[in-house]
């Protein structure tokens, strides 16, 4: 397949699922379901404001475009927090998908124009990134919205396997290669940029993330109600927002999410925790949180060869039965449920099911250069106005496969939990 097949095929592949995580009623897609999220039609004229900016624009808001300019600017996530989109005059939810139909009918029209090989390619892959992105952001909503159910339950996953949770794989320390370069990872974006080696000394890493019935034992030991296992930071945050366990969680052991009530299976990886309940849980657990230094290199490094894995099992492309992607699943897997999708040292479930937290802030890799969507991930390192970060890695299973890697890299701030966020522990060696 040529590179422009690849990539109108993902163009495709994208769409369809925007399309179907918007396939409801006007009113439904203009309601806000939770302050930290946009009404779903605004994700949807996003999406196509993006490509059309990037694909069509190249990159100059100043250049004209399909929009007048004061709608086009309601589409600037710089300028409209999450939190007062609702309040805009938002293009009705026609106008928006015959926008974005519009946009990508050009889109498709210039990358069949585009040589082989040519640089431009990159954009694609970017826009192709963005839009996937903004589908997982709207399953956070729909995840969020109370009432009958729009989703169906999901689609099934593998069984786990027994006897996993709370053991670790060793990485013994040494040099590796952390981040890609434009030549191994063409679609790789900027802050995943570029490679270079460190030097890691040894340490151990959870097998598989934590679990369900594993975070019970948490709270049943009085996690959530003694400050010593928490940071400053933490406690203050848990005791101003009330935290007694993971978003979504109900008093009687059940939890919704979605609109589905369900017990909550002892053996899934925990989902909806802050930073800061991640970092207490270690702290109780003996352990910590790796950094992402560390969790990149016990996913890709392979230590017989000295070279990076594509992916943590090898080569070959994730599959249904490496990983849990592309968000059908609505869910993660259980642990132990991709045996074969294990990274060279033995860490399983390295991409799919929960991102999970690291202790590191966001910052540049040496040598960092922004590419052409400037504001993507410059705006947000450690230092600047906008705040406080974590990284989060692995992709939950609401990422498309697509755009995944095991350099990918994602932030969010510590108080945050409506993400599809759980927990990998770490230790010294
Ligand atoms: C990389 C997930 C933190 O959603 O804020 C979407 C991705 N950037 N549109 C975000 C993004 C611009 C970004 N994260
Ligand atoms: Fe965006």
């Amino acid at each position: 397949m040529t590179t422009r097949e690849t990539l109108a095929g993902e163009l495709t592949k994208a769409r369809d699922r925007t399309l179907r995580l918007v396939d409801f009623d006007d009113a439904e897609l203009r309601r806000q379901y939770d302050p930290l999220m946009s009404p779903l039609v605004w994700d949807l004229a996003h999406i196509g404001q993006q490509e059309e900016l990037w694909l069509l624009r190249g990159g100059n808001p100043n250049r004209p475009g399909l929009l007048a300019p004061e709608v086009d600017q309601l589409y600037d996530a710089f300028v409209h927090s999450r939190a007062a989109r609702v309040d805009l005059p938002l293009l009705p939810p026609t106008d928006a998908r015959n926008y974005c139909a519009t946009v990508r009918g050009r889109a498709l029209d210039t990358l069949e124009a585009l040589p082989d090989g040519h640089p431009d390619a990159f954009t694609y892959a970017l826009v192709i990134s963005h839009e996937n992105q903004h589908d997982e952001t709207m399953l956070q909503a729909l995840s969020l919205r109370t009432g009958a159910p729009l989703l169906d339950y999901g689609t099934a996953l593998p069984h786990g396997r027994p006897g996993l949770a709370g053991s670790s794989v060793l990485v013994p320390g040494g040099e590796f290669t952390l981040g890609v370069d434009a030549v191994t990872e063409p679609f790789s974006l900027d802050n995943e940029r570029p490679a270079h080696t460190v030097d890691v000394p040894a340490f151990r890493i959870g097998r598989v993330p934590v679990t369900n019935a594993e975070w019970k034992q948490f709270i049943a030991d009085g996690g959530y109600r003694e400050s010593r296992w928490w940071s400053a930071a933490g406690w203050a945050h848990r005791q101003q927002a009330g935290l007694i366990a993971p978003l979504y969680w109900n008093a009687d052991g059940t939890r919704t999410r979605f609109g589905h009530a369900e017990q909550i299976p002892a053996d899934e990886p925990v989902q909806h925790v802050t930073y800061y309940e991640a970092e207490a849980y270690a702290a109780w657990a003996g352990a910590r949180l790796p950094s992402e230094i560390e969790w990149e290199k016990a996913c890709a490094w392979d230590p017989q060869s000295r070279t990076r894995r594509r992916y943590p099992w090898g080569a070959a492309e994730p599959s249904a039965a490496l990983a849990n992607l592309g968000g059908e699943a609505l869910r993660p897997a259980p642990v132990g449920a991709y045996p074969g999708g294990a990274s060279a040292y033995g860490a399983e479930q390295m991409l799919g099911d929960v991102w999970e937290w690291t202790s590191s802030p966001l910052r540049p890799w040496p040598g960092f250069t922004p590419m052409v969507y400037r504001q993507y991930s410059e705006p947000f390192f450690e230092g600047t106005a906008s705040g406080e970060y974590r990284v989060l890695r692995g992709g939950s299973w609401a990422v498309a496969a697509g755009i995944l890697r095991p350099s990918f890299r994602n932030w969010d701030h510590p108080i945050r939990r409506q993400i599809f966020s759980g927990v990998r522990l770490a230790w010294d060696a």
